[in-house]
């Protein structure tokens, strides 16, 4: 499937379906793109749940994002997504704070335990457990909690992925063909993460058609593309997408970059804010050179 340029009319980017009832969760709240995401869900109007998984710099960013006037938008719960405990707690806490009230999730926060230019996978668990088990168990946990789709609102998913998750950066054909299949399981891809952990505790990894550039960490992100057009299919009061901010200034990048996380999070929060007769589902939309592009099926080449 081919990629095509995609950009919301000014129009869309401006009907407001939201308001103060509209509750949006953004995990990795603290720094970086999450910081950026809240800010903007903030100012735009929403009530937004900001969390981190450090409770002192989850506060910090709280009192920073207060001081902007924006204290009447904002809550903050304490969240480690690579912890199936702190997510069941994370639940837990929502429920008994707002109820079956959640708009909005987005799935923003990651790890990568690589240089720039280096490839490292000593920490492949941690980037599996952040990057693909944390979104996916934190969805589980939060769809009875999702308000249920009507004309004017829709539920829905943003999960931030990476290109370096698209399915042409992955060498190994079969595993290609297994993935690309319409009809894929989540045992499927849960089995390609353990089959990945599996070879990088054999030593075996670097020949065994992984993608080569940040290795973990790009499978991480398939793993969370493939997994999100799964869900897509299967949810019919969602709608899940993932975005690739692109080269992005932050602390994942020691700061190197296109441009800068407020720009990357003004489109993020254009996609989750979509009006809901134009809210797509099962898309991956990258940014690059300042266009979105979108495939239709998320594991597609790109
Ligand atoms: N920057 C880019 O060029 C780029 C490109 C493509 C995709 N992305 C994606 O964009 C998202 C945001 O990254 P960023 O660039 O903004 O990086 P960042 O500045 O390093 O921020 C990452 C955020 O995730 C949080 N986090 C990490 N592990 C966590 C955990 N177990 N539980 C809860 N929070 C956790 C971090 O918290 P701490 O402060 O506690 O570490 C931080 O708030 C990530 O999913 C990343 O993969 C980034």
């Amino acid at each position: 499937m081919e990629a095509e340029h995609y950009f919301p009319s000014p129009s869309l980017c401006s009907t407001r379906w939201w308001s103060k009832e509209t509750v949006a969760v953004v995990t990795g709240g603290n720094k970086g793109i999450g910081y950026a995401l809240v800010k903007q869900f903030a100012e735009l109007g929403l009530s937004v749940v900001l969390t981190a998984r450090d409770y002192h710099k989850g506060q910090a960013a709280l009192q920073a994002l207060e001081a902007h006037g924006l204290a009447n938008h904002l809550h903050f719960l304490l969240l480690d997504v690579s912890d199936p405990l702190s997510i069941k707690h994370f639940a837990s806490s929502f429920q008994a704070k707002f109820g079956p009230t959640l708009d909005i999730l987005v799935n923003n926060a990651g790890v990568s335990f690589n240089e720039l230019d280096g490839n490292t996978v000593e920490y492949a668990k941690t980037v599996m457990d952040t990057n693909f088990y944390g979104p996916k168990l934190l969805i589980e946990a939060l769809l009875p909690l999702f308000r249920c789709s009507s004309s004017s609102s829709v539920s829905r998913v943003l999960n931030i992925s990476s290109r370096l998750g698209s399915l042409h950066k992955l060498r190994n054909k079969k595993m290609r063909e297994m993935l690309e299949r319409g009809e894929l399981g989540e045992e499927e891809i849960e089995g390609m993460v353990k089959r990945f952990l599996g070879d990088v505790k054999s030593g075996r990894w670097e020949n065994e058609g992984w993608p080569l550039q940040w290795t973990d960490y790009a499978v991480s992100k398939l793993a969370l593309n493939a997994y999100s057009r799964q869900l897509a299919k299967k949810q019919t009061r969602l709608s899940v997408n993932c975005f690739c901010p692109g080269f992005t200034k932050t602390a994942m990048t020691r700061g190197k970059g296109a441009h800068t996380a407020d720009h990357a999070a003004a489109l993020a929060a254009t996609l989750a804010l979509l009006p809901p007769s134009h809210l797509p589902t099962g898309r991956f939309f990258l940014l690059s050179r300042n266009t979105i592009t979108t495939t239709t099926t998320i594991t597609s080449k790109l």
